[in-house]
């Protein structure tokens, strides 16, 4: 496929992902990537390992562990790329013929996600999906069963203020008017969802980075501290890696 071409072909379809596809084409991709990839804690060096992205949508993640080092990568989606989805596999597809990538791709729902149906991975991303899902427990069982060593989740958290265990819940779109967001744990809910499913050590990576307004002069705004506290209340994206 030429350049010309190939950005015909990228022009066709609706991205989630902004992907270099090299020639000076990236894809149009909606969600900031650089700054995710750093706030996600993805490992640089991934020489050897195999790689599980589930809810992978164009691919993203699985292109990028590949470029890491991994032995094996495989991308997982069913909503986006064979469903009532925002999207299609279309993007995935052409990324991956584009980029001469062997990442491998199979269309599952989550819980279906078992040692029997994809075997076991060293390292399994689950970004970004898990509040989408009817049945988050459930979700967290399967992926526990295919996580060899070390878990990398994003995902919506609410009730932060709140110190034991509670997950919140939206009906009807509560939450951005999607009616496919469901769940708002909070991070003790995760933590012990996490360990309840099998994993051992659980940690808070991070929570989404908001951009500080800057003043004249070029200083950082500082909330005051009871600005801080309130913020509690916000719900926000957050990361946390679990290990076997
Ligand atoms: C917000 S997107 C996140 C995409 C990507 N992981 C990222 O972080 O940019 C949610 C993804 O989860 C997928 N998804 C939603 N429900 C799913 C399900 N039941 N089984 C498998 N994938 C699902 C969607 O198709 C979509 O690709």
């Amino acid at each position: 496929m030429t350049p010309d071409e190939l950005r015909a072909e990228v022009a066709k379809i609706g991205w989630w992902h902004s992907i270099d596809l090299g020639h000076g084409i990236v894809t149009p991709g909606r969600t900031n990537l650089p700054d995710k990839i750093d706030y996600i804690g993805l490992p640089h060096d991934l020489t050897g390992r195999s790689v599980l992205d589930v809810g992978a949508w164009d691919g993203f993640f699985s292109f990028e562990a590949e470029r890491r080092g991994a032995q094996r990568v495989m991308a997982v989606d069913s909503f986006c790329w064979n469903g009532p989805g925002w999207g299609t596999k279309a993007g995935f597809d052409l990324a991956r013929r584009s980029l001469g990538s062997t990442v491998e791709d199979r269309e599952l729902e989550v819980v279906d996600l078992s040692p029997d149906t994809v075997g076991v991975f060293d390292v399994v991303l689950f970004l970004g999906v898990l509040y989408h899902l009817p049945d988050p427990f459930r979700a967290l069982q399967s992926i526990a069963s295919v996580t060899g060593s070390h878990l990398i989740l994003e995902t919506h958290v609410d009730l932060r203020f709140c110190p034991y265990p509670a997950i919140r819940f939206y009906p009807s779109g509560q939450l951005s008017g999607d009616p496919t967001n469901f769940w708002g744990p909070n991070p003790a809910a995760i933590e012990a969802m996490l360990r309840w499913v099998g994993f051992r050590r659980v940690e808070r990576v991070a929570r989404r980075k908001v951009r500080r307004p800057k003043l004249v002069g070029g200083r950082r705004f500082r909330p005051k501290h009871w600005i801080r506290w309130l913020r509690r209340f916000e719900p926000t994206m957050m990361v946390f890696h679990a290990w076997r």
